[in-house]
């Protein structure tokens, strides 16, 4: 039995100040809460540690939204899995369809990246998801199954078994139009299935698979009832703590 997995990406928004006011409301929400479940959030960089300390006893984990492929050197503007965990990080988003689109991230960046967090410790939650074109051009398994084949690229099966996969199509990140229940479960138990082929039945089966793009709490329940949906990767409704509360009830 896999233990669902919710975390919300805060993407380019939130500062200090309303790092302070989300934790203040989630603790309170959360105070009558005991989720079964394992959560949490990916701050912008600055605010990782401050996160980590106003999320103290609150139960939520802290992610970084991406790290450097190399631990240290002339890299300037980005941060290190070293920072990360530093900062109190214990996941790291890799390969999200806004760095792949926005900061040339590849397939080949994203598998370094996947290699340098697991090797400090950090789980990636290693994003992959199709454009409409290709889905609509019917390529979106094929495309997919390449993603994850190469993000995990030289990794050994206790290594493999660890990660969290967040399948994000790209025309539903923020357009509200999320893939139904259906959709989603096709390509997770085809994300499975390329796991399985890879690194064996055994290590497929712990890897959890969180769905991304327009969840909010009128879906998730619908969502989470499928078979291989493991959990979420949310982000416009995981910026108010109400809503992403609201979510984590759903899963439960
Ligand atoms: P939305 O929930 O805003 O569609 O974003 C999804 C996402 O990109 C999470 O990483």
């Amino acid at each position: 039995m896999r233990r669902p997995i919710l975390f919300g990406n805060w993407k380019l928004n939130h500062r200090h100040k309303d790092l302070t006011a989300f934790t203040a409301e989630f603790k309170s929400l959360m105070s009558s809460r005991e989720p079964e479940c394992d959560f949490g959030f990916a701050p912008v960089a600055t605010l990782l540690s401050e996160a980590t300390r106003s999320f103290k006893g609150s139960g939520a984990s802290i992610a970084a939204q991406d790290i450097h492929s190399f631990a240290s050197g002339a890299f300037t503007g980005t941060i290190s899995a070293e920072h990360a965990v530093d900062a109190g990080a214990q996941f790291v988003i890799i390969g999200h369809s806004e760095r792949r689109a926005y900061f040339a991230e590849d397939d080949t960046s994203v598998n370094a990246k996947v290699r340098r967090a697991l090797s400090v410790g950090l789980t990636p939650i290693v994003c992959v998801g199709e454009p409409l074109s290709i889905r609509d051009a019917g390529g979106h398994e094929k495309f997919v199954k390449s993603q994850v084949t190469s993000a995990l690229q030289d990794l050994s099966s206790d290594e493999a078994s660890t990660i969290v996969i967040a399948y994000e199509p790209v025309w539903a990140i923020g357009t509200g139009k999320s893939a139904t229940p259906e959709m989603a479960q096709e390509m997770h138990a085809a994300i499975r299935e390329t796991l399985s082929s890879l690194f064996g039945r055994s290590a497929a089966e712990k890897v959890r698979i969180q769905y991304g793009g327009s969840v909010k709490a009128s879906n998730a329940a619908e969502l989470m009832a499928m078979p291989d949906i493991d959990g979420a990767l949310v982000g416009g409704a995981s910026l108010r703590a109400d809503s992403f509360v609201a979510i984590l009830d759903a899963l439960n």
